[in-house]
């Protein structure tokens, strides 16, 4: 097998990643290395673990981490109003005062803080019980350790351009009015904020699930990129992350391919998909 070839389905193997997307990208990878060198470097590679610094080197390039806080409005309004409600009202009828949110495939941490904050926004909300007896986490996962390092760090500068606060709502933004100057705004994650917002790193199409009750899965603008059987194999982790009952979030352009074990909220936001009792 010509080593462009063996390059492009080391990725789909071990990323899940479309060949289509990543084959010319492996061919300009492969060109840049010494013509005399590229066999022995390539086998070098693929000899290499998926957490080894030679390859997260590699797949870094091939990586898309584009995103900010708040991202898509309207999905995050229904998820608000309507979705994070009525699990936390589950919750509260089972009295189990415990709430867990997956945000898969987060790249540097912008969802799931944003997840984090519509949640302690949600249970403030909450009559029944006082918000100190809850027990949250939102565990944030990508498979780059780069972005994790960023995420973790919870610092976001607010400068102008494309940052990550390009597009947040006017019902959000009250979140973002502590800021400080340090040579230019930056926004922190508060400490009560980062004791319930963790990150780890973990691979969708080849790690276990970091819980197996969550209330709630996010993983949006990701499946896009995969090919179908890494989506039905990200997906079946999804469904063995979740309670019953509880609800997946997809991107608006990711497709969840099998719908055994789901039922789809009724909205037209068609990426918000609850998993069925009778799911295991
Ligand atoms: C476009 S970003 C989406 C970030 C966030 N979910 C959002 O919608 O704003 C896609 C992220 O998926 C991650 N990713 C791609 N393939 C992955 C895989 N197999 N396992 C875990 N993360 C993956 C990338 O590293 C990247 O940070």
């Amino acid at each position: 097998m010509p080593l462009a070839d063996k390059l492009t389905a080391a990725l789909l193997a071990r990323v899940g990643m479309r060949p289509d997307i990543t084959a010319s990208k492996v061919q300009a990878h492969l060109e840049k290395l010494p013509f005399d060198e590229r066999e022995s470097l390539v086998h070098h590679l693929l000899a290499c673990s998926h957490q080894s610094t030679e390859w997260q080197a590699f797949i870094e390039p091939f990586l898309i981490h584009e995103t900010y806080f708040f991202r898509h409005e309207n999905q995050l309004e229904f998820l608000a109003t309507t979705v994070l409600p009525r699990l936390i009202q589950e919750r509260l009828k089972a009295n189990r005062l415990e709430f867990r949110i997956w945000c898969a495939a987060c790249s540097s941490g912008e969802e799931a803080y944003t997840a984090a904050l519509l949640l302690r926004d949600a249970i403030q909300g909450i009559r029944e019980a006082s918000s100190r007896d809850w027990r949250l986490s939102v565990v944030g996962t990508d498979l780059s350790a780069e972005v994790l390092s960023k995420a973790r760090a919870g610092e976001y500068s607010m400068s102008a351009g494309l940052n990550s606060f390009r597009d947040v709502p006017a019902f959000a933004r009250h979140h973002f009015t502590n800021i400080f100057q340090r040579g230019e705004k930056t926004w922190t994650a508060d400490e009560a904020l980062r004791r319930f917002v963790t990150f780890q790193q973990r691979n969708i199409v080849q790690d276990p699930a970091p819980f197996s009750d969550a209330d709630l899965v996010l993983c949006r603008n990701v499946l896009i990129y995969l090919d179908e059987p890494s989506v039905r194999t990200a997906t079946s982790t999804f469904q063995g992350a979740l309670r019953p009952g509880g609800v997946l979030v997809l991107g608006p352009a990711d497709m969840l391919r099998q719908h055994e074990g789901w039922e789809l909220l009724t909205n037209q936001r068609a990426m918000f998909w609850r998993k069925t009792a009778a799911t295991a």
